[in-house]
C-alpha cells in the first residue's frame, strides 16, 4: 500500500507508540484488503465499549492507548456501554461491573472520543452528508450510512475504528470505492411489511441468506423503517442496500413465507419479564410512541443520552440511555426472558446472554 511521508513517519514511531500502533493496524488491514493508500475521513464512530463484550483485556488495552497520550483527529463518537452511566445503580447494575465499564468510557474519553454512547450517531449529531468518506463501526449504522445517508464507509471493527479515528484516516477500499456501491441483486417484498419488527425480520432474513448489495423492490419505508431494516441486515453480511432496483436482473423474492419463517426461528418464548424497545436506540417519534401508549407492563425504552433527556418516564415505562437489551448484563439483574420487536436483539439476546426472547411487534408486545 502507498504511503505519504506523513504517513511513513508515523509507522516509523515519529509520533509516538500510540501513533504507530494505529498505522500498523490501518497498513495490517489495507494490506490484506487490497487498499491502494489511505484515505482522509470526516467522521469516524467507535464500537466495542461494553465490558460485557471487551472485558479486561480490552479494559487494559484501551488504558495502555490512552496513556500514550493519543486523541482522536476527527469527530469520533462512542457506541454504547454496558450501563446507563448516571442511572446504573438505581437500575440494579452491580458495582463491580460498573466500574470497569466506567474505567472503558475514561480510557476513550482520554482520546476524546466523544461518549455519546448511542449506535444510532446519525440521531445524535454525528450526520454525514451524501459521499463524505466516514468509519463507522456498528453495523446497524454502517448500513444506515451508506445506504439511507450516501455516506461511504466499511464496516469496520471496533479496534480499526479507533485506529482510524486516532490516524484520521481509513484503509481505501470496499464500500470507499464507486465500483463497489452498485446493487447486486434485486429483492422483490411480495409481503407488505407493516411493522418495524418486520422490516427488521426481513433485513435479517436477506443478510442471513445473501451476499452483495440488495435492493429492495415493493417497499416505501420511514425512517424508523429504514433503521430497523439496516439493523437486521447488518447482522448478516450485507453493508449496504437501495431501493433503485431498475435494471437489475437477479431477483430473489421475500414473501410471507420467509417472514414467518424468520419469526418462528427467533422466537423462543411467549413469557417475557420486560418488553425491551431501541435496537438500534429509539428515535423520539419511537419514545414518544411508547408513552402514549402508556402500557401496563414494564417496558424499557434505550436511546441515546441526548433523546433520553427531553421525555418524563410515565406508568411502567422506563427511558434507558448510553446501553441496550444485548451489551448490558441483563442476566444480573435477574431478567430470563424479553420482548422485542428488533430481530438484531432477538438474535443477540439469545446467542450472547442466553437470554429467551419473544420478537413480535410493538403494537403485540405492549397489548
Ligand atoms: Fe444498538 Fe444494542 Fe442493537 S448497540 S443496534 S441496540 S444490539
Amino acid at each position: 500500500m502507498f504511503l505519504t511521508r506523513e504517513e511513513e513517519a508515523i509507522l516509523d514511531g515519529e509520533m509516538g507508540e500510540g501513533m504507530r500502533k494505529a498505522m500498523e493496524l490501518l497498513v495490517a488491514m489495507g494490506d490484506i484488503k487490497g487498499a491502494e493508500k489511505l484515505v482522509p475521513v470526516s467522521r469516524v464512530h467507535v464500537s466495542g465499549v461494553s465490558y460485557k463484550t471487551i472485558g479486561e483485556a480490552g479494559l487494559e488495552f484501551l488504558r495502555e492507548l490512552a496513556d500514550t497520550g493519543v486523541g482522536a483527529r476527527v469527530l469520533a463518537t462512542l457506541n454504547p456501554t454496558g450501563i446507563d452511566l448516571e442511572n446504573w445503580a438505581k437500575l440494579g447494575f452491580e458495582e463491580s461491573f460498573a466500574s470497569k465499564q466506567l474505567g472503558i468510557v475514561e480510557a476513550y474519553t482520554r482520546m476524546n472520543i466523544i461518549p455519546s454512547c448511542t449506535c444510532t450517531p446519525y440521531l445524535s449529531g454525528n450526520l454525514p452528508g451524501k459521499d463524505e468518506i466516514i468509519s463507522w463501526a456498528e453495523s446497524s449504522a454502517v448500513v444506515f450510512a451508506n445506504s439511507v445517508l450516501g455516506a461511504r464507509t466499511n464496516r469496520e471493527s471496533g479496534v480499526l475504528a479507533l485506529a482510524c479515528a486516532l490516524v484520521g484516516k481509513a484503509p481505501c477500499y470496499g464500500l470507499h470505492l464507486d465500483e463497489n456501491r452498485v446493487p447486486t441483486f434485486r429483492v422483490r417484498v411480495e409481503t407488505e411489511p407493516m411493522s418495524e419488527a418486520d422490516f427488521s425480520a426481513m433485513g435479517y432474513y436477506v443478510g442471513k441468506h445473501y451476499e452483495g448489495i440488495p435492493a429492495f423492490e415493493g417497499i416505501s419505508p420511514g425512517i424508523d423503517e429504514l433503521k430497523a431494516l439496516s439493523a437486521g441486515l447488518g447482522v448478516g453480511k450485507v453493508n449496504m442496500f437501495s431501493l433503485d432496483y431498475e435494471g437489475i436482473q437477479e431477483t430473489v423474492s421475500f414473501g410471507k413465507e420467509e417472514l414467518r419463517e424468520t419469526y418462528e426461528e427467533l422466537n423462543t418464548s411467549e413469557d417475557v419479564d420486560v418488553v425491551c424497545i431501541g435496537c438500534p436506540h429509539c428515535s423520539l417519534q419511537e419514545i414518544g410512541g411508547v408513552l402514549r401508549r402508556n402500557p401496563g407492563k414494564d417496558v424499557w425504552v434505550f436511546t441515546g443520552r441526548q433523546n433520553a433527556g427531553l421525555f418524563r418516564e410515565k406508568g411502567r415505562v422506563r427511558i434507558i440511555k448510553d446501553t441496550c437489551m444485548v451489551v448490558s448484563p441483563l442476566e444480573d439483574l435477574g431478567i430470563e426472558a424479553i420482548g422485542v420487536n428488533s430481530a438484531k436483539a432477538a438474535f443477540y439476546a439469545s446467542h450472547l446472554s442466553d437470554i429467551e426472547v419473544r420478537f413480535d411487534s410493538l403494537e403485540n408486545l405492549l397489548k
